[in-house]
C-alpha cells in the first residue's frame, strides 16, 4: 500500500525512486499519452504549446542539442526533422526502450544515453543547446548540481530552456476539478512530496521550488535568465492530463518554460 508523505529525502534515495518508477511506468505513460506526446513532436508541458509555434528555441538547423531527461524522445525526434543534432539523455531504461520503438516507427533516430542529469556524459561545451520539458529537473534533488552540470556541458553562449509544473500548484491539490483550486498546502514548504511503499522506501519523489528558488539556482549555476513563459489553457484543448484540466488551465498557470543563456 503506498503512502503519500512529505519527508526529507537524499539525492541517491531520490535518483532510485526515479529511476525504479519510471521504468515501471514507461508503459502506462507511453499507453496514456503518447497521442498527445506524438512521435516526432516539441510539446513543452499539457497545455499542448508547441515549440514549433513558441520559438523559444530560435533557429535550431545544426545545432548540437541535448535533450534532458528525454523520456521517449519526442522533442528530440522533432529537433532531429528541425535540421538539429540532438541527444537524448534519461535515467529510464524503460522510457528509453519508448524511444527506440519510436525511432524504429519513424525512421528519425536519436542518439540515447541513460544517465542521471546531475552526472552528464560528456565532455565540456559539447552542446550548443540543452532542453527539456517536464524532464529531471523536478525530480533531482539537488537542482543546482542540475544546473551546474548543464552548464558545462553547454558551450559559452549556449542556451537551456525547460519546462516544469508552475510553482504554484504546489500549493493546490493535484486534481483537475474545483477542489484542485483551493489552497491547501504552503506554496513555501519545500519539503519533498514522497510516495513511498510499507517499508517506508521512497517510490515516487518530487522537489519543489519557488519561483525566487529557481531564478536563484539558475543565476547560482551560471545562467542568465532569458524569459519565464506561462502558456495560457487553449480553448482548442479539451484534455485532461492528471492535475492540468481546462477548468483549472483557464484559471493559473500549470507550467512554467525557464529560458536561460550561459553567458
Ligand atoms: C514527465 S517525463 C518527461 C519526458 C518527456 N519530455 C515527456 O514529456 O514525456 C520525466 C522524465 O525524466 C526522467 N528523469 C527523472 N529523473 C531523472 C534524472 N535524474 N536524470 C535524467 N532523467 C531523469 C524520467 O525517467 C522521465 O523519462
Amino acid at each position: 500500500m503506498e503512502q503519500v508523505t512529505r519527508r526529507a529525502v537524499s539525492a541517491e534515495e531520490t535518483r532510485q525512486a526515479s529511476r525504479r518508477w519510471w521504468d515501471d511506468a514507461a508503459d502506462a505513460y507511453q499507453a496514456e499519452h503518447g497521442d498527445f506526446l506524438g512521435a516526432a513532436r516539441f510539446v513543452w508541458g499539457p497545455e499542448g504549446l508547441d515549440e514549433a509555434d513558441a520559438g523559444l528555441l530560435g533557429d535550431v538547423r545544426g545545432a548540437r542539442v541535448l535533450e534532458v531527461g528525454c523520456g521517449a524522445a519526442q522533442a528530440a525526434r522533432w529537433l532531429a526533422d528541425q535540421g538539429a543534432r540532438p541527444v537524448g539523455v534519461d535515467l529510464s531504461a524503460g522510457q528509453l526502450r519508448h524511444a527506440q520503438t519510436l525511432a524504429g516507427r519513424t525512421g528519425i533516430v536519436v542518439p540515447l544515453v541513460q544517465a542521471d542529469a546531475t552526472a552528464l556524459p560528456f565532455a565540456d561545451g559539447s552542446f550548443d543547446l540543452a532542453v527539456s520539458a517536464y524532464g529531471a529537473v523536478p525530480f533531482a534533488a539537488d537542482q543546482v548540481a542540475l544546473h551546474t552540470e548543464v552548464a558545462r556541458v553547454l558551450r559559452p553562449g549556449g542556451r537551456w530552456a525547460f519546462s516544469v509544473s508552475h510553482p504554484l500548484r504546489w500549493a493546490l491539490p493535484d486534481s483537475p476539478d474545483e477542489d484542485g483550486l483551493v489552497v491547501r498546502h504552503s506554496y513555501f514548504d519545500r519539503t519533498p512530496y514522497v510516495e513511498q511503499d510499507e517499508s517506508g522506501r521512497a517510490t515516487y519523489v518530487e522537489h519543489h521550488r519557488t519561483l525566487g528558488d529557481r531564478v536563484r539556482e539558475l543565476t547560482g549555476s551560471g545562467f542568465v535568465l532569458v524569459d519565464l513563459v506561462e502558456p495560457e489553457w487553449p480553448a482548442w484543448n479539451d484534455q485532461v492530463w492528471g492535475g492540468w484540466s481546462p477548468r483549472r488551465g483557464r484559471l493559473v498557470p500549470g507550467t512554467a518554460i525557464f529560458v536561460c543563456r550561459r553567458p
